[in-house]
Parts: C-alpha cells; sequence; structure tokens
C-alpha cells in the first residue's frame, strides 16, 4: 500500500485526535518529511486534516469534494443534466442564462459562490467546501398561479434530504427558510422566466443554499445562520435533494404535500410577530391553509391570513 493510503487509514482510525509527526513517522517507518508532504496530499485531495501547530496532525472529516458519480448515484438516476462547478458567482443566475435552453430536472451545483443570492436582494454567504449550493431547473410552462407552491415542495424536499443524511429533525419557518435549534442551516430561492407573448411561465428555478458544515458565518448573521454540523457527503446530499426535488414539485396538486409542509413547520403553535405597512402585529401562528398561507390569531382577537411576509418566531422553546 502506498503511504498515502497507509497514512490515511492510520488518520481515520485515530479520527478525533492529534497526532505528532514524530508518532506518525515511526509508526509507518518513514521520515518526518514523508509525514508531511504526504498530509499536505491528502489535504488537496479534500481530506480536512487540521494541523495544530508543533503537536501534530488531527484527521476531521471525509474527503467531501463534490462528485458526479456520487450525486447521481445517490439520486438513483443518471437521466438529468448536472454540471459541478468548483467556483461560481451564482448557481441561480447561471441557470437563469441557460433556462431556455436547459432540460427539465436540470441541475447545476457549486462547491463555492461569489455573490450567492438570497430572497428580498440579500446575498447568501456560501464559502467553499462547507456548504452545498444548488439550483434545480423545472420546465413548466404553466401560469404563475398554478406553481405557487413550488417553494412548498422545494421547502419539504429540503426538510426530508437532511433527514435522509442526518439525524437532525430540520423545520421550515414559513414562507421557506429551513431551521434548526434556533438557527438558519438552509435558504430556498425560486426564480421564474416568463414567455412574453403566452405570459406563461417557462422555467422555474429553484435555488436551494445548505450550511453543511460551515461554523464561522459574517457578522451581520452570526446570531442566525447555523450549520447541519457535517458527518455526511455533500455528494449524496445532492443527489438525494435532487430526487425528492423531482418527486414533490410532481405532486403540486396533492393534498397530501401542504400535510407534509403542515408536519414539518416551525412556526404552527407559536408566538409569532410581523410587520405590515409600517406596523408591528403579534400573535399565535394558527395554521397554514392548503393555499400555503399562514394563518394568525392576533393578540387583539383578529384572524390575519398571511400570503407573504416575514414573521419572527417570540416564544424560542
Ligand atoms: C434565502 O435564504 O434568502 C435564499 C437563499 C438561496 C441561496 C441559494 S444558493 C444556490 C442558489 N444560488 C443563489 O445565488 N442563491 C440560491
Amino acid at each position: 500500500m502506498a503511504l498515502k493510503e497507509t497514512l490515511l487509514e492510520f488518520l481515520q482510525m485515530h479520527k478525533g485526535e492529534v497526532l505528532s509527526g514524530e508518532q506518525l513517522a515511526s509508526g509507518l517507518n518513514v521520515t518526518r518529511a514523508a509525514v508531511w508532504k504526504t498530509v499536505r496530499a491528502l489535504k488537496e485531495d479534500g481530506y480536512q486534516i487540521v494541523s495544530h501547530g508543533g503537536r501534530g496532525y488531527e484527521f476531521t472529516a471525509e474527503n467531501d469534494q463534490l462528485s458526479k458519480t456520487q450525486i447521481y448515484a445517490a439520486a438513483e438516476d443518471d437521466h438529468f443534466d448536472l454540471e459541478v462547478f468548483s467556483e461560481i458567482d451564482s448557481t441561480n443566475t447561471y441557470a437563469r442564462s441557460i433556462a431556455h435552453k436547459a432540460k427539465d430536472g436540470t441541475y447545476i451545483i457549486a462547491n463555492r459562490q461569489t455573490a450567492g443570492r438570497g430572497r428580498h436582494g440579500h446575498s447568501f454567504y456560501s464559502p467553499a467546501d462547507t456548504g452545498l449550493y444548488v439550483s434545480y431547473i423545472l420546465k413548466v410552462n404553466r401560469p404563475a398561479e398554478q406553481i405557487l407552491k413550488l417553494t412548498v415542495a422545494a421547502a419539504v424536499a429540503v426538510c426530508e434530504a437532511i433527514r435522509s443524511c442526518t439525524s437532525q429533525d430540520p423545520k421550515i419557518k414559513w414562507v421557506n427558510d429551513i431551521f434548526l435549534d434556533h438557527h438558519k442551516v438552509a435558504g430556498i430561492l425560486c426564480e421564474a422566466t416568463q414567455d412574453l407573448e403566452s405570459h406563461m411561465v417557462d422555467s422555474v428555478i429553484i435555488g436551494i443554499g445548505i450550511n453543511c458544515r460551515t461554523i464561522e458565518f459574517p457578522e451581520e448573521i452570526e446570531n442566525i445562520a447555523g450549520s447541519l454540523g457535517g458527518g455526511f457527503s455533500r455528494s449524496t446530499l445532492a443527489g438525494k435533494l435532487h430526487r425528492l426535488l423531482k418527486e414533490y414539485t410532481a405532486e403540486l396538486d396533492n393534498p397530501a404535500l401542504m400535510d407534509l409542509y403542515r408536519r414539518d413547520s416551525l412556526l404552527i403553535g407559536r408566538q409569532i410577530a410581523y410587520t405590515k405597512n409600517g406596523r408591528t402585529f403579534a400573535g399565535t401562528a394558527a395554521g397554514i391553509n392548503d393555499e400555503g398561507n399562514l394563518i394568525v390569531s392576533l393578540d387583539d382577537g383578529r384572524t390575519e391570513i398571511l400570503s407573504s411576509g416575514e414573521v419572527s418566531v417570540r416564544d424560542w422553546r
């Protein structure tokens, strides 16, 4: 076995322990310089090996490069177009530019985005190696009002995909932010392209960003953003997500979809607040109707039906 494989096996066996260069060199009967060179090569292959100054090396995670083979395998389907970028400005921007000629189900994935976009003109922090940034192109050719539930389908698919790769139980904060332990771990941005003559929506781009094992976030989002914590392959998550997106986006008229969305809701039963026309309202999220609107029992006794907007949770528990 080559030194690279032997060293990798040794480090994997001692995952989480700090092993000195000397320990590794004598254990494998090679020089410390050879250990150092081989650790560097493993890091270049994408293995997460932390160098602890003079103390030694710690193996923290498997190679988690995005691999087309693994993505197709996890999707249990290789009949869709797939493009994987190590870096791109935004997968959604790119997907929009190719949507007119792309096939239904085309999947664009990036390891890093330099100009990731979120809803309401916000940016989406998309560092390399620790997150998953995807855009799913759906050819619809339907009027806009018939595809409103695509965001519902996407949110349910993201939760299911996360559950299938981890032991976590994420929740949907209406409309479509995905939360885990009071922190946002994923966001969804759906964009449509329209045929100017027929006024039909011809393509929808479902953009999804998932923080898999990002630890540090920019100051402005550090209190709200969180991560799944890793321990799974991003390619597997991406593949499973493709399969679930395909499944749920084909079921927009199935009432069971809304039931799943309600089941995964973070808000139902909680004290919430929101701002409308400059005024703040407080109440309880009483439910989500079949159209995906949030039913709020206001503290002043009235009921309000919200079709869009941002709400905040008042009673985290
Ligand atoms: C939000 O939380 O406001 C939505 C975030 C959506 C981010 C994803 S990452 C992949 C795709 N490309 C983008 O530029 N945005 C979406």
